[in-house]
């Protein structure tokens, strides 16, 4: 079974994972990271989520409203909503992913506190119009989500470096990984240093249970994406007998995982290390599969794909199809698993749901019908792939 997503992981990562600890682990992997993205400061978190808590906190928000996709991962409303501010959900553009940036200033107003700008699998953020909108509100602090935009770039300039500070996710679904965990970049000093005192204050130090579970959780990973075992682990799955693993939220709740206040560990830090060699790697091997999708696709009604954007890094190859659940079975039989990736539209799950069903259409559609082709293998895979479907 060919896995919809996998980690760009091997012997580099493994021996790391193994590796005797050092006191400096965090610390080194956030240098790298900040020098990665080109920035001053790096901090390192459990999850990207925690990093997203604190750093609204550091910037002095509460009680305010923070504009964010409606189409986006769940974690990032119950973040903000852990910082005690209030998520406003806007809908995506009309030919692409991202949230769509005419309705979030309209929303502006005196209590919104930030913008949460997100390139949606790795599809960039229309950098000129937030340059535009951060103008005309200078009260307002931009967060590039960037979770799904390593090396994505808007005409040339990495969105990362564009707004107060970037947020990073670093589990095993990501671009790149150190098992699980998060990074915040910024080159603001003052929000780095503040930002690393509540860290300080806020997390406690992972105990050695937690490196023994993440060491467990990594050599599990390890080989479970290899294609002859992913048959049986998509079976499971698929039965939901692997649930505690794979289900990340609950419709009706707002939460948190219950680590999320437990500091990076050193397993993660050198794991992330080891891996942010592979970056360049990484990169090419996604944008390869994606250019190679755009031609295979491009003239299939079946598959509604968003517009070709220079600079996009395609975390995830996402396209539209009418009858998902036939795609997915069809794919299912032919030894690929597809599934989907963002199938829900956040303010009608029942957490937040005080809004009218018809308010987000965009982000409703998207929810009902993108698949993900997988793009961790290349132009190889995407070959394998588009001769089977
Ligand atoms: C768009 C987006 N933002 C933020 C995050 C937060 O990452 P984490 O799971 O590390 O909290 C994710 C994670 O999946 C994400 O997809």
């Amino acid at each position: 079974m060919i896995p919809r997503l996998k980690p760009t992981i091997g012997a580099r990562e493994l021996i790391a994972s193994l590796r005797p600890p050092r006191r400096d682990d965090v610390e080194r992997f956030e240098q790298s990271f900040a020098e990665l993205m080109g920035q001053e400061y790096a901090l390192a978190f459990p999850y990207g989520r925690t990093g997203l808590i604190l750093l609204l906190e550091a910037l002095g928000l509460k009680d305010k409203e923070i504009i964010c996709p409606a189409y986006t991962c769940v974690v990032v409303p119950h973040a903000i909503t852990y910082s005690g501010n209030k998520p406003v959900f806007i809908d995506c553009e009309t030919d692409g992913f991202n949230m769509d940036l005419n309705s979030a200033e309209q929303t502006i107003n005196e209590k919104t506190g930030a913008i949460i700008a997100t390139s949606l699998f790795g599809y960039p953020v229309n950098l000129d119009q937030l340059d535009e909108i951060q103008k005309r509100h200078p009260h307002i602090f931009i967060i590039q989500d960037c979770a799904h935009s390593f090396a994505t770039e808007w005409n040339g300039r990495p969105v990362q470096k564009e707004g107060i500070a970037a947020l990073f996710g670093l589990n095993i679904s990501k671009t790149l990984t150190s098992v699980f965990g998060g990074m915040i970049t910024t080159d603001n000093e003052d929000v780095y240093k503040k930002l690393k005192i509540i860290r300080q204050q806020r997390l406690k130090r992972p105990g050695w249970g937690k490196g023994f579970r993440r060491l467990l959780y990594f050599l599990a990973v390890y080989p479970a994406f290899w294609e002859p075992v992913y048959g049986l682990i998509n079976r499971l799955e698929r039965l939901g007998v692997l649930n505690y693993f794979v289900k990340y939220y609950d419709d009706t709740i707002i939460d948190m995982p219950s680590d999320y206040l437990e500091g990076m560990c050193g397993l993660e830090a050198r794991v992330g290390t080891a891996n942010i060699g592979r970056y360049e790697a990484i990169i090419t091997t996604r944008r390869a599969a994606a250019q190679y999708y755009f031609k295979c696709l491009i003239d299939k009604p079946d598959f509604k794909m968003a517009p070709k954007v220079d600079g996009a890094t395609y975390s995830h190859f996402v396209v539209r199809v009418d009858d998902r659940e036939r795609w997915l079975q069809l794919a299912i039989r032919k030894g690929i698993q597809l599934g989907w990736l963002i199938e829900y539209n956040l303010p009608e799950m029942e957490a937040y749901g005080d809004h009218k069903p018809d308010e987000f259409p965009m982000t409703a559609d998207y929810a009902r019908r993108t698949i993900n082709l997988p793009v961790w293998g290349g132009k190889t895979l995407a070959q394998r792939i588009m001769r089977r479907i």
